[in-house]
């Protein structure tokens, strides 16, 4: 998904600090597309589970930030030990909430910006299978749009994705993305550009914030 939206970022003209943990090559990979764009690319290397590491990545003003980085961990209430469930909301909410105080306070005074988080929108109709850690960070991802929105209008703009079936996790079996997709009203899987489309349209609709809009085929009406 980051690839999706750095690619669809550089193609509308934006320069990228492109952050990677373990994907060294992938994400070469990505910046050299992106500069073959026109998009000048600097690559930084963050483990978002570690506070200390957010500092790095935002030394310099930047006008958009894009909160996609998460992990996506097998767990439930009845089991989840204190380091797994810390480790999960280190790196799916404080590490967002984090990277967008120091976007914000990078922020120079006569420049405004937009954050663009991503979501989960079984937030709203928390998973029977084993995702508790994931869904509880994912649900404090809704509130803290809404309440950056409001703290940081009207000079930065706070939005989010709430995604369905985009792609399958690295870790799903042949079929797994479809099979869920086939239960939704459009029947099918998102897709990258789906979410690059939408996350386009909240950095540059500057009428909106503190919306999460769900792309997810129409899953919440069945
Ligand atoms: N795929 C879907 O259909 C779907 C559905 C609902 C929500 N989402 C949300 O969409 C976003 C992107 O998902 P995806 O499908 O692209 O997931 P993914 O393929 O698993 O990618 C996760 C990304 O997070 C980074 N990451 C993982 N652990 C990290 C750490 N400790 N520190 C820094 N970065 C770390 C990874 O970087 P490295 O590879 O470099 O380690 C990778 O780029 C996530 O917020 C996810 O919850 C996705």
């Amino acid at each position: 998904m980051g690839k999706g939206v750095a690619l669809a970022l550089a193609g509308a003209g934006a320069d990228l600090v492109l952050h990677y943990n373990s994907s060294v090559g992938a994400a070469e990979d990505t910046a050299e597309e992106a500069r073959s764009l026109g998009a000048d690319v600097e690559l930084r290397r963050a483990d978002l589970s570690d506070p200390a590491s957010i500092a790095t990545l935002l030394e310099k003003p930047a006008d958009i930030l894009v909160n996609s980085a998460a992990g996506f961990p097998s767990d439930r209430l009845v089991d989840v030990s204190l380091d797994q469930w810390n480790r999960t909301l280190a790196l799916n909410l404080t590490a967002p909430v984090f990277l967008t105080q120091a976007f914000a306070r990078a922020l120079p005074a006569d420049r405004s910006g937009a954050v663009v988080n991503v979501t989960d929108w079984k937030t709203e109709r928390p998973y029977r299978d084993p995702r508790f850690s994931y869904t509880i960070a994912k649900g404090g991802i809704d509130t803290f749009t809404k309440a950056a929105a409001s703290e940081l209008a009207p000079r930065i703009r706070v939005n989010a994705v709430a995604l369905g079936v985009i792609l399958p996790p690295a870790d799903a079996e042949e079929g797994y993305a479809e099979r869920l997709a086939s239960q939704t009203p459009l029947e099918r899987v998102g897709g990258v550009e789906v979410v690059a489309e939408a996350v386009l349209h909240f950095i540059r609709n500057d009428f909106i914030t503190g919306e999460i809009q769900r792309l997810n085929g129409g899953a919440h009406l069945r």
